[in-house]
């Protein structure tokens, strides 16, 4: 498998609920490194922006409300086929629907407030990272 980068967001629910350590404790304990981070709370245009992709969808204002209700936690994590890993360790994103043991059955509390994000293809966490970080401010590990 090969070495991968993703974007990982911890929601603002997850920060709030103080969890942003046992997060990332199961990053690391699944062979995935932190090798960027940033705490920040999203302005408006930086939330649009980011889901831009999802703007004619119909939860979208209620998406981007959620993301700037409070700081976030966003880093890239590192690791072999990292993009996947992550997105098996997040589970579903509707936590009713999330496996046990995930990152959403144990701390997510309802669809709109499901605790992460995770860049869901390779050629979306590219785009994904570089939308929060300069590649100076990724560091190799
Ligand atoms: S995906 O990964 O694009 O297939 O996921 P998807 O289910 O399409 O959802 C895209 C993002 O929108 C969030 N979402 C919602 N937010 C609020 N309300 C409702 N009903 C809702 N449904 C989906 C979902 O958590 C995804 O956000 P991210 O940050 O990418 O996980």
């Amino acid at each position: 498998m090969a070495l991968e980068r993703t974007l990982s967001i911890v929601k603002p629910d997850a920060v709030a609920k103080n969890v942003v350590g046992e997060i990332y404790s199961r990053f690391e304990k699944n062979g995935l490194k932190v090798v960027a981070a940033k705490m920040k709370h999203l302005s408006k245009q930086e939330a649009e922006g980011f889901y831009a992709v999802h703007r004619e969808r119909p939860f979208f204002g209620a998406l981007v409300n959620f993301m700037i209700s409070g700081p976030v936690m966003i880093q890239v994590l590192e690791g072999e086929g990292a993009v996947l890993k992550n997105r098996d360790l997040m589970g579903a994103t509707n936590p009713k629907d999330a496996a046990a043991g995930t990152i959403r059955a144990d701390f997510a509390d309802s669809i709109d407030a499901n605790a992460v994000h995770g860049s869901d293809s390779l050629e979306n966490a590219a785009i994904e990272i570089s939308y929060f970080f300069p590649a100076t401010d990724v560091y190799a590990r």
